[in-house]
């Protein structure tokens, strides 16, 4: 067993309650690999800002749970190195199973997220409730999941999505005890969020989604007031990187994310967790093509990934200060 705290990392509560409090969201970044570690903890050091390091199953099985753990420790040396310890979490990513959480908690996850939406509804609540009596032993905090996105949600293919029902919240998030919630308010994962005909074009042809659904996110704050609500599915994709992907020989089409406007409306309500994995993948790829294409010659990883890490910090920069207010609060 390892405990999260000999490792220097912190759970959500006090993070949450202080976003809550503040009006901003702290940002949810995926890593895989140190290049991307490398970038999110230089952003959130420049910022001030706390951030959740979020770990998919796809990532576990890519990096390996021991390697990653690992990082986050590197991560909060690192970011002490840098001249501030901004609080890091170090989060499970949309947790299939009992076992793959206690799996995280046991190897040092400070965070872990139970996703059973794709379940009945008392179904979820068992499972949910399984995985916080568990986590709470260890001061370890949980996210559960009500309402399904649209898209793939990592292991969990959803063919079919709802928004979260408002009438449902308060008896989930007292008979489980889980300490925030995502919800389903017309987010969705991956660069495609959207099929051309669910939106509109503006002047310069770009494609323009629905409006996210404010009016349940209200409803829903309404019901369960001060409670930390998780937005999945936040990235906005965008169009400079699918432009610079599409130029240096990549193939996105009808690529579409969430405008960033709607993302900072939420950042100020109860939205205390903002989850962006897929523009992180647009801003490697758009410098890795870049490079490949105009440097052929050029064979050495780090001379792609560089770059390729310097933009990821820039973009996670401009998020952290434009989009979710994180910026400045490292230290509340
Ligand atoms: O929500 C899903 C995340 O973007 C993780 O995706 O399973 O490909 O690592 P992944
Ligand atoms: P994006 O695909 O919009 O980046 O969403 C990531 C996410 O929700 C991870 O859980
Ligand atoms: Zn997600």
């Amino acid at each position: 067993m390892v405990s999260y705290k000999d490792l220097g990392l912190v759970n959500t509560r006090d993070i949450f309650a202080k976003a809550m409090k503040g009006k901003y969201a702290i940002p949810a970044y995926n890593f895989n690999n140190m290049e991307q570690m490398q970038a999110i903890i230089q952003a959130c050091v420049e910022t001030k800002s706390p951030v959740i390091l979020q770990v998919s199953k796809g990532a576990r099985d890519y990096a390996n749970i021991n390697i990653l753990r690992n990082m986050a420790r590197g991560a909060t040396q690192y970011a002490h190195e840098l001249g501030c310890d901004i609080p890091i979490v170090l989060h499970l990513d949309h947790g299939d199973s009992f076992q793959t959480a206690k799996d995280c908690i046991d190897n040092g996850f400070s965070s872990v997220m139970i996703d059973g939406s794709h379940l009945p509804y008392e179904e979820n609540i068992a499972l949910t409730k399984q995985v916080v009596e568990y986590a709470h032993q260890f001061d370890v905090t949980v996210e559960g999941e009500l309402g399904v996105l649209a898209g793939i949600e990592d292991e969990v293919s959803s063919a079919v999505s709802h928004y979260t029902r408002p009438e449902e919240v308060e008896d989930f998030s007292s008979r489980t005890g889980v300490d925030s919630l995502a919800i389903s308010i017309g987010t969705s994962h991956g660069a495609y969020k959207f099929t051309p005909d669910q939106c509109t074009r503006n002047a310069e042809g770009i494609l323009v989604p629905p409006p996210l659904r404010f009016d349940i996110l209200e409803e829903i704050e309404k019901r369960i007031p001060g409670f930390p609500i998780v937005l999945h599915g936040a990235s906005s994709v965008p169009q400079e990187y699918v432009k610079i992907i599409n130029q240096f020989g990549g193939k996105l089409t009808d690529s579409v994310g969430i405008p960033e406007e709607q993302l900072r409306k939420a950042a100020a309500s109860a939205v205390c967790k903002i989850n962006i994995d897929s523009d992180g993948r647009l801003a490697m790829t758009a410098m890795i093509r870049k490079v490949f294409a105009e440097k052929p010659a050029e064979f050495d990883p780090r001379k792609y990934l560089g770059p390729a890490r310097d933009e990821l910090k820039k973009m996670y920069m401009r998020k952290n200060i434009e989009v979710l207010g994180s910026a400045g609060h490292a230290l509340d």
